[in-house]
């Protein structure tokens, strides 16, 4: 993958940094972005120091078609091209969470236009990138919600399945694969302070919530945000050019659903 570039959205922290310094780590220069520039400036350069590629960074708001085209034209400058990109930017699990009665419909907007529209505008500026060099891949991070009922944000997930495989449809033709890669619940900076939480609301422990998080997961572990970016990056190389359309999980096997 030496010589490849890449563009990762909502690589500061958690899933989209540990896809970032993975990538990098396979010769990849990378440009990253998030709303925040503190965080996204600190892991720009903690991924270049710890790789020595090339490691580009701007504030970015993907649920803004200006700071889109921003981000991606400075990227395409700075990186001389891009070969592969991972739309990830969105809140894990959303913000419409809990019952009917409390569900907020701007906030489900919100969720629908980070996460969906949010891919869809960058996807529409790099695929010129693409097209133009007949050569690509984009890798859509989902979330397993897509495959079992829970919360309403979950929706999302799903929605980004079908936009998967429809551009999948449009842009095997001209050299680039598409899919899409659901995590389960997955260990990032945040699951140590949100599990806290969590065990004080409940009056438990951090291990007894680890312990039920783990109960329905097969490898009886929470999968670390690393073996996402694995998956990733073999399905960004040229060794994936067979795999497009698909929907792959990386959740340890959580649940008991039998998918063909
Ligand atoms: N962690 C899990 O257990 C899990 C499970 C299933 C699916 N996922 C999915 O995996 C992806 C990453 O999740 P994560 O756990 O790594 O989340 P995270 O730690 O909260 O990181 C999210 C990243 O996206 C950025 N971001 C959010 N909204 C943005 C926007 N409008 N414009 C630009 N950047 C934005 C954040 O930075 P700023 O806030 O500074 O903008 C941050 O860099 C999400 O799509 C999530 O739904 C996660």
């Amino acid at each position: 993958m030496a010589g490849k570039k890449a563009i990762i959205t909502g690589g500061s922290r958690g899933i989209g940094k540990a896809i970032a310094l993975e990538l990098a780590s396979e010769g990849v220069d990378v440009a990253i972005c998030s709303r925040s520039q503190e965080t996204l400036e600190i892991s720009a350069k903690e991924i270049r120091d710890k790789t020595g590629q090339n490691v580009f960074c701007l504030v970015t708001d993907t649920t803004d078609d200006s700071s889109v085209a921003n981000f991606i034209k400075y990227s395409a400058e700075k990186l001389g091209s891009i070969d592969i990109l991972v739309n990830n930017a969105a809140a894990p699990g959303g913000l419409v969470m809990g019952d009917i009665e409390d569900a907020n419909p701007d906030e489900l907007l919100l969720d629908i236009n980070t996460k969906i529209v949010g891919y869809l505008r960058v996807a529409k500026q790099v695929v010129p990138y693409m097209t133009n060099r007949n050569w690509g891949r984009i890798i859509n991070i989902g979330g397993l919600a897509a495959r079992s009922g829970g919360t309403i944000s979950g929706m999302r997930n799903i929605a980004l399945s079908h936009f998967t495989k429809t551009l999948s449809n449009q842009l095997g033709p001209k050299g680039i694969t598409v899919n899409i890669v659901h995590p389960g619940a997955t260990r990032t900076e945040q699951t140590e302070s949100s599990q806290a939480s969590k065990a004080k609301e409940s009056g438990t422990t951090i291990s007894e919530i680890e312990r039920q998080t783990t109960s329905n997961i097969d490898i009886r572990r929470i999968v670390d945000s690393t073996e996402i970016a694995y998956l990733v990056a073999f399905l960004a190389s040229g060794k994936a050019g067979a795999i497009t359309g698909e929907s792959i999980a990386a959740g340890g096997g959580v649940g008991s659903a039998v998918f063909t």
